[in-house]
């Protein structure tokens, strides 16, 4: 555990919210390093909202309409993510691109979670890109946010196999289930400090041998 409490997750999510809840999930044993300080989404209905507010989480509705431009809506988010103190920006399907001057603020310190493996089909309906590419393997990715689309640092991946019948929806649900279980773990090593950011790559402390690393992609899982 850190020395000054548990890390302070701000979670930013615009739809159903089940990585959120994965999130919510892990951070509640009492040996997780991190918390869900707020919940922040941009839509009203989101059900993220409503599973933070189960769980006692506190949630807003930061409504685009009320700002400018994305500029404002950016620097509203940043002035709520400081008012509750928080360490680390979670994105789990926020469907809003942060302007470079929010990515700026928070550098080295957002994570997003991507239902493709990076950089292979960035953007949106990952999984209906991948279908229609055709390829034998899909996934998720966590990364480091920068200011392109789903470009910055892979932190972990992990793969499933495409199957010949498989829909986009049940594609989606295999991979799910990975990023279901890769969130919590990105965000476990980012408490406890090892995740180290080394231009394009993320170097992967081993536990408790501070110094000694591996790349991400020889991390086991
Ligand atoms: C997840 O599959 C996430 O990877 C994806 O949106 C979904 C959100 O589901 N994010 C992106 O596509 C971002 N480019 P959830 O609301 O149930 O967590």
């Amino acid at each position: 555990m850190r020395a000054n409490g548990p890390l302070r997750l701000g979670v930013l999510a615009s739809g159903r919210g089940s990585n959120l809840e994965a999130i919510l999930a892990a951070t509640t044993r009492p040996d997780f390093p991190a918390r869900v300080a707020v919940v922040v989404s941009d839509r009203e209905q989101a059900q993220a909202l409503e599973r933070a507010r189960r769980r006692g989480v506190t949630a807003l509705w930061l409504n685009p309409k009320d700002f400018g431009d994305r500029a404002a809506y950016d620097a509203g988010l940043g002035r709520v993510l400081d008012e509750h103190r928080v360490g680390l920006v979670c994105l789990a399907g926020f469907m809003r691109i942060l302007t470079p001057g929010f990515v700026r603020a928070y550098a080295g310190r957002i994570l997003n979670i991507h239902p493709a493996l990076l950089p292979a089909f960035p953007g949106l309906h990952a999984q209906r890109q991948a279908l229609e590419h055709g390829v034998r393997v899909a996934g998720a990715t966590v990364h480091f946010v920068d200011e392109g689309i789903d470009t910055g640092p892979i932190v972990l991946q992990a793969s499933v196999p495409v199957h010949p019948d498989d829909t986009e929806e049940s594609l989606s649900a295999r991979i799910l289930v990975e990023e279901h279980r890769l969130y919590p773990e990105a965000i476990r090593l980012f408490a406890e400090g090892r995740l180290q950011i080394a231009g394009r790559k993320v170097v992967v402390r081993a536990a408790g041998r501070p110094g000694a690393g591996a790349p991400a992609s020889e991390a086991s899982l």
